[in-house]
């Protein structure tokens, strides 16, 4: 066979072979799975296209197995699944089709394997391997997809207007793959692409998530997220990052470009989790500069409070994508919001009470948030970043002495709201508040102690000053 497969995916592709013989019918492997295999990527998933009825296949193949498995099939569309061992094979009849302008929904029509291959996004995508008896295991590649893997380009197998417009999800693949696979993209392709742009408005906010996702996830995010800035896709999907790109001048002072620092974070990131939530925080640790952005006589730019600017831009943004509003969101938010605090802490005589204030205000998601500010320092001298390093290590020994003696990650101030109405007999108010905060605040400053005992001393103390006694 053209590809290198596993002893159990052999064993199922004999059986789906004989099952087409049975039906007396050609049946090929298409696809990713072809273009995975061959580039010793893991693959999962297997599409199988075959001259026919693609669900009467999957059914055929099914009874190949002892126990069978379950065949789901959708008729509308002509296509089946099944589960063997732990590949999902997806069937399907050869087709042509067009799609219409104003929709990705095409009108099919049973075809030929290669007119198959020819209405898919990608010469690399379009390759497929014979499971049939005449030449089985044979690579079946009119359009020179396996010149593209070896060349690493991207490369749509008719016209790119054509391609892209049948479906203009197909722009943001291209640039996904590109950045998974540090592909290059066809000059012709590219131009395809940048003809397009506006019909990416036909495609639903959750499929541009899930490409703009896998940019994220793939090694060096900032492949794919320069081509999406260069096409002009990211204009349309995202314009607050573009509110980032540029550096002014004014008075010879100079600010950096923001949308290039952010890409350099996103990469630093990559090199240290795999964590798409942190990739985000790094994404959008700056977003709210530019609406911060001040020319300060005789000092320069300045971009204060964009943390907070950008915490507040955070649900909007995830709300706009489509993504979580869960605790997915809350921690991008909070990260966003606590992107300086590490960086603020490097300074000299920094007290234990500031300390103990980002363990309280930063919790579980303390290393998350040391690993973005690391991934921060983007300045080109190299002494510089050794010693922003060094200083975050001394920041990073701080945290662990506090945490060990005080415990406030996590923590709950000992004497709660509910404990305070019941001592003095008051309903839910402004007051209880007040009590609860100048408890936590004496804590954290390190006041009175970190127990149940000194926290109710304090209470009674602070209680009375607002000329409150205890019922009982
Ligand atoms: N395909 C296409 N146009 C699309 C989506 C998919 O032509 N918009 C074709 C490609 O031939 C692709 C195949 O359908 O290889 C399977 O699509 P999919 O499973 O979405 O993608 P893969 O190429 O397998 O890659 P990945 O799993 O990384 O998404």
């Amino acid at each position: 066979m053209f590809i290198d497969c596993s002893e159990k995916e052999r064993f199922i592709f004999k059986k789906i072979a004989h099952a087409a013989e049975q039906l007396g019918t050609e049946c090929y492997i298409i696809g990713g799975f072809v273009r995975d295999k061959i580039l010793g990527r893991k693959t999962k998933d297997a599409d199988i296209v075959c001259l026919g009825d693609g669900i009467e296949l999957a059914h055929t193949v099914a009874r190949q197995f002892t126990p069978s498995p379950k065949v789901s099939f959708f008729k509308n569309f002509g296509t089946a699944h099944i589960k063997a061992d732990d590949l999902d094979i997806e069937f399907v009849g050869a087709r042509k089709e067009s799609y219409r302008y104003h929709s990705r929904k095409p009108e099919v029509m049973p075809g030929t394997l290669e007119d198959d291959q020819k209405r898919r996004d990608f010469t690399i995508n379009a390759l497929a391997v014979s499971l049939s008896k005449a030449n089985y295991g044979a690579l079946i590649d009119p359009f020179e997809g396996m010149k593209a893997l070896e060349e690493k380009i991207i490369r749509t197998p008719l016209d790119p207007d054509q391609t892209f417009s049948d479906d203009p999800l197909r722009m943001m693949r291209a640039i996904r793959f590109a950045s998974q696979l540090q592909f290059s993209i066809d000059e012709n392709t590219w131009n395809g692409i940048k003809n397009n742009i506006e019909r990416i408005h036909i495609i639903s906010r959750e499929r541009i998530t899930d490409e703009l996702n896998k940019i994220l996830l793939s090694k060096k995010p900032s492949v794919g997220l320069d081509l999406l800035y260069q096409s002009g896709l990211l204009h349309v999907i995202f314009p607050q990052m573009i509110d980032l790109a540029g550096a002014e001048y004014k008075d010879g002072m100079g600010h950096k470009d923001n949308f290039y620092h952010t890409l350099q974070v996103v990469d630093n990131i990559a090199e240290h989790t795999d964590d798409l939530w942190l990739r985000w925080a790094a994404l959008l640790h700056d977003i709210g500069k530019p609406a911060t952005k001040r020319f300060e006589e005789g000092h320069g730019w300045t971009f204060h409070g964009h943390e907070v600017v950008g915490g507040r831009m955070v649900p909007k943004i995830f709300a706009r994508f489509r993504l979580p509003m869960d605790h997915k969101m809350r921690f991008v938010k909070k990260l966003v919001e606590l992107h300086l605090r590490p960086i603020s802490l490097t300074k000299e005589n920094i007290t234990d009470s500031a300390i103990r204030r980002l363990l309280f205000d930063a919790g579980d998601d303390i290393d998350a948030l040391m690993t973005l500010c690391k991934a921060d320092i983007t300045s080109k001298n190299k002494q510089k970043v050794k010693r922003y390093l060094d200083n975050f290590e001394m920041v990073r020994h701080r945290l662990e002495s506090v945490e060990e003696s005080d415990r406030i990650r996590n923590w709950q101030p000992p004497v709660t709201g509910e404990m305070i109405m019941e001592i003095f007999g008051l309903p839910p108010c402004k007051q209880v508040g007040d009590i609860k905060n100048a408890i936590r605040e004496a804590i954290l400053d390190g006041h009175i102690e970190n127990n149940y005992d000194a926290a109710y001393d304090f209470m009674l103390t602070t209680a009375r000053a607002l000329n409150l006694e205890p019922v009982k």
